[in-house]
């Protein structure tokens, strides 16, 4: 029976990059995923032609060079720039924001008239403070009420982070917005970073080149196995009566509280639901994401999918299109562990868990759930390679 350099649990932008890292170095790899399809959240779906976002729409961003060439040189990105636009109620708001949101909202047309606009507002909110007796703002309203003011905050973001949270704005710690930049450009795009894209062809492209050299199996879960170490051998032995499994060191991108069978608590997260619909048109929405900052309109965006990977007319070639709205929940068992609530009790009891994991043996921790903490793709990338640098 073989014995593996490393075991792979989960097949996400995690276990994927260590793998491929592993393998060019002429390590041994099998990876192991409960779901039926490789990739974890990355993995698109071809519906209709267009690569469907199943987890969530992503957008590849960094301003890291070497993960950026790394990526390209798996499968080329395109040139997708993210520029989501907000509906309130109906009318239009250009994000991030920036001088097209001001003229939007106040019809202001130079820097100088948008930022004494602001500047009215954020003052107004501060002195509201000040006689209320508040030196410091207490929680997420007031904090982003000091930052862009009174419209901003009641257009864009109010309605919209209740929604995310499921909590009123003036229920939340302020801490969760530190800043709220403002733009005095014209200037649409979401993200700072000097490069963004979308694999030409979709993630699955990416998460497939990782893996092309090492062994996988989709709908196996780590703890259908019973586990014990093999002094003798120095390695993992894994049986779930029918199938053996030997390795030298086992990569754990799973929840980490299940890994420890929950031992000091359930570790909590915010989840996502996503309503995926196809419609007979072309061009249903014009852009990639809108955002629903209003409380009416019960979810929080629109994805359009197509418009990540097709660009001006070629939009028109396809006669349907796949949207998803998303819906923000709480998150319980059975449901898909999205973001971790980094709060005191939950980082605490990660913390515990983080600690023990230190301790075991040729065991690595690592990823979004092993590690409870929320990443975007590109540190994940960054960090398995500092890993084997
Ligand atoms: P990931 O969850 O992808 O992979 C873990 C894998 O392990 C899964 O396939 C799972 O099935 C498997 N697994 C778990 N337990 C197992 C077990 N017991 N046995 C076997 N397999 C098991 N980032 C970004 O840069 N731009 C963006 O636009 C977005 N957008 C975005 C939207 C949403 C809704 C979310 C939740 C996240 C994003 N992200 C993002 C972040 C991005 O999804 C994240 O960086 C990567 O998914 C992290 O990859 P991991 O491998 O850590 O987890």
């Amino acid at each position: 029976n073989k014995t593996f350099d490393y075991l792979i649990v989960g097949s996400g932008l995690f276990g994927a990059t260590f793998a491929h890292q592993a393998t060019q170095r002429g390590f041994s790899c099998l990876v192991i995923d409960k779901r039926s399809e490789l990739g974890g959240n990355l993995r698109c779906e071809l519906v209709e032609g267009i690569n469907v976002h199943q987890y969530g729409a992503h957008i590849f961003h960094t301003s890291d060079k070497a993960v950026w060439d790394y990526v390209n040189s798996i499968v080329p990105f395109n040139r997708y720039t993210n520029s989501p636009v907000a509906n309130y109620k109906g009318r239009l708001y250009n994000l991030p924001f920036n001088m097209n949101t001001f003229y939007q909202m106040w019809g202001t047309v130079t820097p100088d008239a948008a930022m004494q606009k602001i500047e009215e507002q954020r003052k107004e909110a501060v002195e509201a403070m000040r006689k209320a007796g508040v030196a410091e703002p207490r929680n997420l309203e007031e904090q982003a009420l000091t930052l862009v003011g009174r419209d901003i905050y009641e257009t864009l973001i109010k309605d919209y982070t209740q929604k995310q949270w499921g909590r009123k704005c003036s229920e939340l710690p302020a801490f969760i917005i530190k800043r709220l930049p403002v733009r005095l450009t014209f200037d649409n795009n979401y993200f700072n970073d000097a490069f963004q894209g979308i694999p030409i062809g979709g993630y699955n492209l990416l998460i497939n080149g990782m893996l092309k050299d090492a062994e996988c199996l989709t709908q196996t879960d780590f703890f259908q196995f019973s586990r014990s170490y093999d002094e003798t051998d120095d390695c993992h032995v894994l049986t779930d009566g029918e199938k053996e499994i030997r390795c030298k060191k086992i990569v754990f991108t799973g929840k980490i509280d299940e890994f420890y069978n929950y031992e000091y608590g359930k570790l909590n997260y915010r989840t996502v639901r996503f309503e995926h619909t196809i419609l007979n048109t072309s061009n249903h929405q014009g852009n990639a994401v809108v955002n629903y900052t209003d409380a009416e309109t019960p979810y929080t965006r629109v994805i359009e999918h197509k418009h990540f990977e097709s660009f001006g007319d070629d939009v028109y070639k396809n006669p349907r299109t796949v949207i998803s709205r998303e819906y923000s929940t709480e998150w319980t068992d059975g449901m898909e562990p999205y973001y971790p609530v980094n709060d005191e009790t939950n980082n605490r009891i990660s913390e515990k868990y983080r600690e023990r994991g230190a301790q075991e043996k040729n065991v690595i921790f690592g990823g979004r759930l092993a590690e409870y903490k929320y990443y975007d793709m590109a540190p994940i990338i960054q960090k398995v390679l500092q890993m084997w640098e």
